[in-house]
Formats: structure tokens, C-alpha cells, sequence
């Protein structure tokens, strides 16, 4: 993992309410950890209540979002987040089902509106942004249920994600091309460049509803990075993919993170890729932040213990 600079510092630069259990958690004799041979990042707190990679400490966060929350009738789906992710952050956010995850990514590219609070993408406030305008902004999204264009081709789905980014005139993400530079061509280079990410040049002609699940997944990041965004939102990447798949899947989310320098923020339960992979972890429990952190920090954290982490399998 190239691009984390430093040691992790176990109770350093802390940000937030999490107490301090990480050094004196008996350490009990572990297999393996989670993060393997990948060397940690230092966290640092910006002055406020946050937490970001010491690398992006200076840098704008891509997303800030204050004291967030969303009402449905009289359940408070989410109440009073807050929370920063640093410009090239993998970010994870956990919690049990029914927590409230999915709620965010739903707030966050506006599919709903936020009831209270306030979200800054790149510093700028996208109140009042419609899905479209976000998307065009920077942010693009998995689902938890996969959803692709399953009749046509592998090609043809990662196409729509470039035209998505074309419709705005300027390609402000990854290629910064006019669209009038663009031929056909150049989308077919262009697509088969996105799926070699996952090494999937080679089922560009594959009808997408064909490829085993795994496939559907990966299929599923490459056209939102073909969006060019600056955050990429993934709702359970590891869901339904086996223990191989799920490594490669870790490797291929940080590979994304240094080759395009963009922010992750992803919802897994998969604790190994989320500890494994994950910078800052915010914790949810009933549509309530109840912890942030580091993967240490959290995986001592009683009250996430409690509410979740004691709860797997
Ligand atoms: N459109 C909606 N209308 C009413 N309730 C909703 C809606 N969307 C989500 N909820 C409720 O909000 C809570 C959080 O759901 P969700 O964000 O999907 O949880 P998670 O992704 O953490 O499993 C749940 O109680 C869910 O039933
Ligand atoms: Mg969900």
C-alpha cells in the first residue's frame, strides 16, 4: 500500500468520544491481524472533532457532513452525523442492519433529502443538488442489490458511466477531456482501460447479466468510476463474494484509491476487509454515531463490541 505514509500511533492525535482502550486491551494471541503485510495510517485530528489520514490533513476533505439526519415519519433513520472523510481516504462505515448505513449513501447522493444538517462535497455545500448534480459533482455509488444494465455488454454498461461524465460538459474526473475530442474509439479505449482495473478486459462483449456474481460486483465499481468521481460510495462490495474474491476485491479498492487519488467510503460487514483496508471507521447504532476511529480503536471499542462487533457470527 504505497500511498499511507507513517506508523500507526495507537492513542496519538485521537479524534473523537472513542475511549482509549486500544493499549490496554489485553493482547490476546491472534492468528493474523486483519490488515496483514498492508502498513497502517497515521491518523490525526484537524482542529475539530474529526479524524483523517495525516496525508490529507491539509487538503480539503472530500466530504464533510454536519449533523446530518433524516426523518421517516417519527423513525430518526439518522440523527446528528458527523463525519469527514479526507481526499484520498478508505473510510468504512459499520453498524448492524437496520443501522441506518444505506440511509447515508441515500442522503449523500440524494436520492433523499437530508431533514436536518448539512453535507460539503470538496467544501461545497450540495444543499439543494438533486442525484444528477451530485453525480456530476464527484460522487458516485454501488447498491446493496447489484444493479447493472443486465442485458447488454460488459462495454456498454462502463459506456453509460462515461457518458454520464460527458453530459457535463468537461470531464472533470479522471480523462479532463472535452466531449468533442471523443470518439467512438476513444470510449471503447477508455472502457476497456476502466475494466482492466479488475482484469475484465477480456468479458467487454460479455452480456453483463451473464457473469457470475463476483464479476457483477466489480462490474458494478468500474462504471461508477467511469463516472470520474471524487468519492466512490460501495454498499457492500464483499456481499456474496467468496474469501479469494474478497481479498482481490480488497487489493483492487486500494489500487483505485492510489491510481485515481479519490476517497472510498464503503459499508461492509466483512470485518476483515473492513479492518483490513479501512483508514477511519465511523460506527452506527440506530442512526446514531456511537464510535470513530482507527481499526484498532474500534475493534476495543466496548460499545461497538456490544452493539455489533460481538454479534458476528
Ligand atoms: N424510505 C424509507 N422509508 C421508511 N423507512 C426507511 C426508508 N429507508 C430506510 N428506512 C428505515 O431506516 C432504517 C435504516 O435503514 P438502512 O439505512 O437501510 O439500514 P442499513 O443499511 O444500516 O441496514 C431502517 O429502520 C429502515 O427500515
Ligand atoms: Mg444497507
Amino acid at each position: 500500500m504505497p500511498r499511507t505514509e507513517g506508523t500507526y500511533k495507537a492513542q496519538s492525535e485521537r479524534a473523537t468520544g472513542v475511549t482509549p482502550q486500544a493499549e490496554q486491551a489485553p493482547q490476546t494471541q491472534q492468528e493474523e491481524p486483519a490488515h496483514k503485510g498492508r502498513q497502517r495510517t497515521k491518523m490525526v485530528a484537524p482542529p475539530n472533532n474529526y479524524l483523517v489520514p495525516e496525508r490529507d490533513a491539509l487538503l480539503t476533505p472530500v466530504l464533510e457532513c454536519r449533523h446530518l439526519g433524516i426523518d421517516f415519519g417519527g423513525l430518526k433513520a439518522v440523527e446528528d452525523l458527523n463525519l469527514m472523510v479526507g481526499k484520498t481516504e478508505i473510510a468504512g462505515l459499520i453498524g448492524p442492519n437496520g443501522a441506518g448505513k444505506t440511509t447515508v449513501f441515500n442522503l449523500l447522493t440524494k436520492v433523499y433529502q437530508p431533514t436536518r444538517g448539512t453535507i460539503l462535497l470538496d467544501g461545497q455545500d450540495t444543499a439543494g443538488m438533486d442525484t444528477a448534480r451530485v453525480s456530476r459533482e464527484g460522487i458516485a455509488r454501488t447498491f446493496q442489490n447489484i444493479r447493472l444494465f443486465d442485458s447488454l455488454t460488459v462495454e456498454d454498461n462502463v459506456k453509460i458511466g462515461l457518458h454520464n461524465r460527458v453530459d457535463c460538459g468537461m470531464w472533470s474526473g479522471i480523462f479532463r477531456m472535452p466531449r468533442y475530442w471523443l470518439s467512438e474509439k476513444e470510449f471503447h479505449d477508455r472502457a476497456l482501460e476502466l475494466l482492466d482495473v479488475f482484469n475484465m478486459a477480456d468479458n467487454a462483449n460479455d452480456i453483463a447479466g451473464s457473469l457470475p456474481y463476483g464479476a457483477q460486483r466489480r462490474l458494478e465499481i468500474v462504471r461508477a468510476l467511469a463516472t470520474g468521481p471524487k468519492l466512490l460510495l460501495l454498499d457492500e462490495p464483499a456481499a456474496g463474494m467468496n474469501p479469494v474474491e474478497t481479498e482481490e476485491l480488497m487489493e483492487n479498492i486500494v489500487k483505485i484509491r492510489d491510481d485515481f487519488q479519490i476517497a472510498v467510503l464503503l459499508i461492509e460487514h466483512d470485518m476483515d476487509l473492513v479492518m483490513g483496508i479501512c483508514e477511519g471507521i465511523v460506527v452506527l447504532n440506530f442512526g446514531k454515531v456511537i464510535a470513530k476511529g482507527t481499526p484498532e480503536e474500534i475493534q476495543a471499542n466496548p460499545q461497538v463490541v456490544e452493539a455489533y462487533l460481538g454479534k458476528q457470527d
